[in-house]
């Protein structure tokens, strides 16, 4: 047996380099500045504001004031040092350790924001689908989804949310479009299709997807 085997990251992913990086932060602030300006927004601002204060000015900037640290990334496998569930078997699989070091080109089609977090929806290429874990595209376990439903970019979380909920946010849109609920086309803005899904779900569809940069690597923390 070979002692790295048993020194995983926390996580596999792909990390966009800075420039890429850089971008897309710039163009996730555009989408939150855009989106708080409007009106259609601003009349359903009532799931980000308190009950108990309901008059208070709603700056989205500042409400998704936990942004990732360092570079974007995609996590493909959470691992958590190898504590994680199907931890190993994701590890030893011959396509992760040849993919490891290796650049790629993510491909972003949507911008999302709920009550809770904000993220780039990416959608994975065959080649990237054979990173993707079998086990992540469910919120619960009867819950049946195309492969790399989950895959996204958290772009901030408000106050009190951990980042992996970004990700189960994108799924909850994703089960809606499943069963029929599209969202309501709300307008032209900026970047693209803005669609309203209730209850705070917003989503942006990129009229011209967006290309990042990104290496397959493991972060340890
Ligand atoms: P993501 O933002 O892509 O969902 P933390 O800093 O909380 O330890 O998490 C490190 C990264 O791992 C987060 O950015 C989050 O990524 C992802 N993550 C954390 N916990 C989980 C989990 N239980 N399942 C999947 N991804 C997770």
């Amino acid at each position: 047996p070979s002692l790295e085997k048993d020194f995983l990251p926390l996580y596999y992913g792909w990390f966009l380099s800075k420039k890429s990086s850089e971008n897309l932060r710039k163009t996730g602030q555009a989408f939150l500045d855009e989106l708080g300006s409007l009106k259609v927004f601003k009349k359903e601002s009532k799931y980000f504001l308190p009950a108990e204060d309901p008059k208070v000015k709603l700056d989205l900037t500042s409400y998704f004031a936990k942004r990732p640290p360092s570079v974007l990334h995609c996590t493909t496998k959470f691992t958590d040092f190898g504590k994680a569930m199907g931890a190993d078997e994701y590890a030893q699989q011959e396509v992760v350790k040849a993919s490891y070091g290796k650049a790629f080109t993510l491909t972003i089609s949507a911008l999302f924001l709920t009550t809770k977090t904000a993220g780039a929806r990416v959608e994975l290429s065959e080649q990237e689908l054979l990173l993707w874990p079998g086990d992540v595209d469910k919120i619960l376990p009867i819950d049946n989804l195309p492969k790399g439903s989950r895959a996204h970019i958290t772009l901030g979380c408000a106050s009190g949310i951990e980042p992996v909920q970004t990700g189960l946010d994108l799924l909850e849109f994703v089960k809606l479009e499943k069963a029929g609920t599209k969202g309501d086309e709300i307008e032209e803005i900026g970047g693209g299709k803005l669609l309203y899904f209730g209850n705070g779900m917003w989503m942006l569809l990129l009229s011209k997807k967006i290309e990042v940069k990104a290496i397959f690597s493991g972060y340890y923390g």
